[in-house]
């Protein structure tokens, strides 16, 4: 069976990461997980001061984008391949309301994307890769194999959203995580440079009523054909 490059993109907390996760296990490829490459170069502005009272300094930033390295490790522990900044392991940083609350503007600064489009595409050049994000199978991978476009309500992604925040600690409120997917939708489907759409070849998956192994079984059985077909 061939290898093929599978991309997935939709909404935020639409599950896109747990199916790339699940699907690369299995299939035995590299996931690789574009977002948390914007919310590393997020976390980089908010470090240094770069997103203040006034909001982003978006020239401060592209000044600082050439000494700004985003890469991935093999973390030995959870067996993850881990999301790193200029070499230190961010991963655990990266996932908080703040970031995401500023990761959006981040994002549309044409230069941080072409930044990492490139390291993208290098990582997928062979194939045998999941990577899921807003632009994957519109921009980045626009020959991948198999292309997915998910979808499900803003109060069913932000209660899944609510309930990953909680467990983890964060003392948030769920009308401000349905404020924040909400205002993230809007962001990421209408900024100028790859906003979030639908590729013609996406298949569209809405699994507001879905359950996690029901979805995987059929995306799995799904890209079996498509790689023996290739
Ligand atoms: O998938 P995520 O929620 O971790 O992504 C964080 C943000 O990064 C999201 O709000 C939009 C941006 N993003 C993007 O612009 N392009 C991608 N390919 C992936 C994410």
């Amino acid at each position: 069976m061939r290898n093929i490059s599978i991309a997935i993109d939709g909404y935020s907390s639409t599950g896109k990461s747990t199916l790339a996760r699940q699907l690369a296990r299995e299939l035995e490829y590299v996931y690789i997980d574009s977002g948390a490459m914007y919310r590393a170069v997020t976390l980089f502005a908010l470090r240094n001061g770069l997103i203040g009272p006034q909001g982003l300094d978006a020239d401060g930033l592209l000044a600082r984008l050439p000494e700004l390295e985003v890469g991935f490790r093999l973390n030995p522990q959870s067996g993850r391949s881990e999301v790193t900044l200029n070499g230190e392991n961010v991963e655990g940083d990266i996932r908080t309301l703040e970031v995401s609350r500023q990761v959006s503007e981040v994002s549309t600064l044409g230069p941080v994307r072409e930044k990492l489009v490139a390291v993208q595409r290098a990582m997928s050049r062979d194939g045998g890769v999941v990577m899921d994000g807003r632009d994957i199978g519109t921009v980045v991978l626009p020959d991948a194999e198999l292309k997915l476009f998910m979808t499900a309500s803003p109060e069913i992604r932000a209660s899944r959203r609510y309930k990953e925040l909680l467990d983890r600690g964060e003392q948030v409120k769920y009308e401000d995580v349905l404020k924040n997917v909400r205002h993230r939708d809007y962001l990421d489907s209408h900024r100028e440079i790859s906003p979030l759409r639908q590729a013609e070849d996406a298949i569209e998956l809405d699994n507001s009523d879905m359950g996690l192994k029901e979805q995987f079984e059929r995306v799995l059985a799904h890209a079996r054909r498509v790689a023996e077909a290739q």
